[in-house]
């Protein structure tokens, strides 16, 4: 099947994938590199949460990103890596070299008796070991689960023993700006006691030197036993897993999002391809995310070199030496492709535009925006002092669970609007549905987003337990996925997403859930219960709000409890403001009304309604001062 290249490109794929989508994904899938091409697009249904896409196929994703790519791309860059350290050597790796560097990683793998099936940690900052080794994991058939470099030992753990991972890959130090994080001395706490644990594989820099200690090993002495020798790609089912990856949802502890090696690897390819449209060889591509997200892993780690095309890794921060960095790197690789979050837009804007102003970047061709809504001065800023306004924005919407982009504008195809995904990729249904569960139609149509039939990046379950997948997205509209977001649509179809709906927070991009903070908070002896919410950041997007009552009523214990934060989560979790109460409003059941919490923080306390069934009405007016000393 062609890549879309105009709009009646765009308009035809959407009319056949959704006459039959069945045969329309089959004939897409002709696009991969098979061991055996398959014969089914999928089985299974939104009613059963049991889709499976492929599942006649074999194939690997590794022949599809490295094998395939000898053919035409052997000696094409595909990574240029830029350390944090500007005066640190800058490193490039051909396709050739990394499949072997890969290959070698892999065979030192099945040299400890990692095999198909078994589960790999990756704790490592942006470095090219953490690429290297996750692809040599896809190569065997390991599952990898990566963990970003900034969760706390204790997060480190409850996902290592959730997945019951046997190795562990780390760096010594993770250098991010002007911080040295001892990501081996985390590793060390979080696997204290866990036998199953076999080995931790220690990647350092020359000048970081380890002590091993029992059952570490050094990752250069390891891989070096297998220097120029080559390791087949492992023939895996389509619906065989490829990749465990840890989200926050509204309740309960983070669950581990299972996406499947064939339909995670098309819809990779493909919405890569559609979306950013990379068409000179000269193109390079620059997506900021790490990998300890699904940005990085798909729109870094696997569309990218799915598609051949050459790219940046970026072990740093976008303020470090200064804020410039991002505009000094993007002059120096001559990116063409640019793929960044609103709240680094936001925070470089902060920093005023004489740091952007010296660079033409003449290079850029397409900028890209992910992970939360986009304001409009954020993205006036963007297209007008970076992209000088020359180049198309591109606001792609999707999540961890959909494994790739799901409306977006098509770079040069499809029409940008300010704020605004705009259209579906082909093959997505978007619907919007109230809480009755009946469809929004119409110009202005306005309700929870809701995709109506399969697709295949979606994940396939939660790892290990099939239950919590079917209920938190598939229970509360039968028959459809729920998103967790709001959006709008206008008449010509653009949709634009207003936010979570749910008890998710999205800080600078980052999906905490409210009651993992809660419980956090909760361990301080002090504390008696809390609650909380997330509310309006000019750089975040949103802040974390806490409402806290205490046993002494007059305690101040923000340090602490942000203590007790970072030591469950990690300091992307901490709250930006504590509010001490002696009473949250309650109903008589006694459930803290956290929608009346959330009006407050949003300054839309004409909106609270009647607090008159509350137990206690008067401790909203109380809340609502506080809110505003
Ligand atoms: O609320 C939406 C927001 O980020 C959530 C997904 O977070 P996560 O799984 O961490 O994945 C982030 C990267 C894909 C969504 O439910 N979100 C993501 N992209 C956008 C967005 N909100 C508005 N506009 C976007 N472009």
């Amino acid at each position: 099947m062609k890549a879309i290249s105009n709009f009646s490109d765009y308009q035809e794929l959407t009319q056949l994938a959704e006459n039959d989508p069945q045969s329309f994904w089959l004939e897409m899938s002709q696009k991969l590199s098979w061991f055996q091409a398959p014969k089914i697009a999928y089985q299974g249904d939104f009613h059963q949460a049991n889709v499976r896409w492929f599942p006649d196929g074999q194939t690997n994703i590794t022949l599809n990103c490295l094998d395939q790519q000898m053919q035409q791309n052997k000696d094409k860059v595909a990574i240029y890596f830029e350390p944090n350290d500007p005066k640190e050597e800058a490193v490039k790796l051909t396709y050739e070299e990394l499949s072997q560097q890969v290959q070698e990683c892999a065979l030192a793998l099945k040299s400890l008796g990692v095999k198909k099936g078994d589960v790999v940690c990756l704790y490592l900052s942006m470095r090219p070991e953490l690429l290297i080794s996750t692809l040599a994991c896809a190569r065997i058939g390991a599952i990898h689960s990566v963990v970003f470099a900034g969760f706390s030992a204790k997060a480190l753990r409850e996902r290592i023993e959730d997945c019951h991972a046997k190795i562990v890959i780390t760096n010594k130090t993770g250098l991010r700006g002007n911080k040295n994080l001892n990501l081996l001395a985390t590793v060390e706490e979080a696997t204290d006691g866990l036998n199953f644990v076999e080995k931790t594989i220690i990647y350092h820099r020359p000048q970081d030197q380890v002590q091993l200690k029992d059952r570490q090993l050094d990752y250069n002495q390891w891989v070096a036993a297998f220097a120029g020798q080559q390791c087949p790609a492992e023939k895996m089912q389509g619906d065989d897993p490829l990749f465990i990856l840890y989200t926050s949802g509204s309740t309960g502890r983070p669950k581990g999002l299972v996406h499947s090696t064939a339909g995670y690897m098309l819809w990779a390819k493909f919405s890569f391809e559609s979306v950013f449209q990379m068409k000179s060889e000269k193109d390079l591509f620059w997506c900021t995310a790490d990998m300890g997200w699904i940005t990085g892993h798909t729109y870094f780690a696997y569309g990218p070199l799915l598609n051949g095309v050459s790219q940046v890794m970026f072990e740093g921060v976008p303020n470090y030496p200064d804020a410039s960095r991002f505009w000094q790197i993007i002059e120096k690789y001559q990116v063409s492709h640019f793929y960044t979050a609103p709240t680094a837009i936001r925070a470089l804007e902060a920093a005023g535009d004489d740091y952007v102003k010296p660079y033409e970047m003449n290079s850029l061709k397409v900028l890209g925006t992910v992970g939360e809504p986009i304001n409009l001065e954020a993205w006036n800023w963007y297209h007008q002092k970076v992209g000088k306004s020359r180049c198309p924005i591109v606001d792609t919407w999707w999540q961890t669970e959909t494994g790739g982009i799901m409306i977006s504008t098509l770079a040069g195809i499809t029409q940008p609007i300010a704020c605004h995904a705009t259209l579906p990729l082909p093959g997505i249904r978007p619907i919007l549905l109230n809480e009755k569960a009946e469809v929004q139609e119409g110009a202005n149509a306005q309700g929870h987003l809701c995709i109506a039939q399969p697709w295949p990046g979606l994940a396939m379950s939660i790892w290990g337990d099939q239950k919590r997948f079917h209920e938190t997205y598939f229970s509360t509209y039968p028959g459809h996925y729920f998103t967790g977001d709001g959006a709008k649509r206008d008449q010509d179809g653009n949709y634009r997403i207003t936010g979570r709906v749910d008890d998710v927070i999205n800080v600078s991009g980052h999906r905490i859930g409210t009651a993992e903070v809660e419980d956090a908070i909760n361990l301080h002896p002090q504390v008696v219960e809390s609650a909380v919410v997330g509310y309006p950041h000019p750089i975040k997007g949103q802040a974390i709000l806490a409402f806290v009552t205490t046993l002494n009523e007059k305690q101040e214990l923000d340090q602490e409890i942000n203590q007790y934060i970072t030591q469950e989560i990690g300091p992307i979790a901490k709250t930006e403001r504590i509010i001490f109460t002696a009473h949250l409003p309650k109903t008589r059941s006694g459930k803290i009304m956290r929608r009346i919490l959330r009006k407050i923080a949003h300054n839309e306390v004409e909106q609270i309604g009647d607090t008159s069934t509350l137990v206690n009405p008067e401790s909203v007016e109380q809340l609502i001062n506080q809110f505003h000393n």
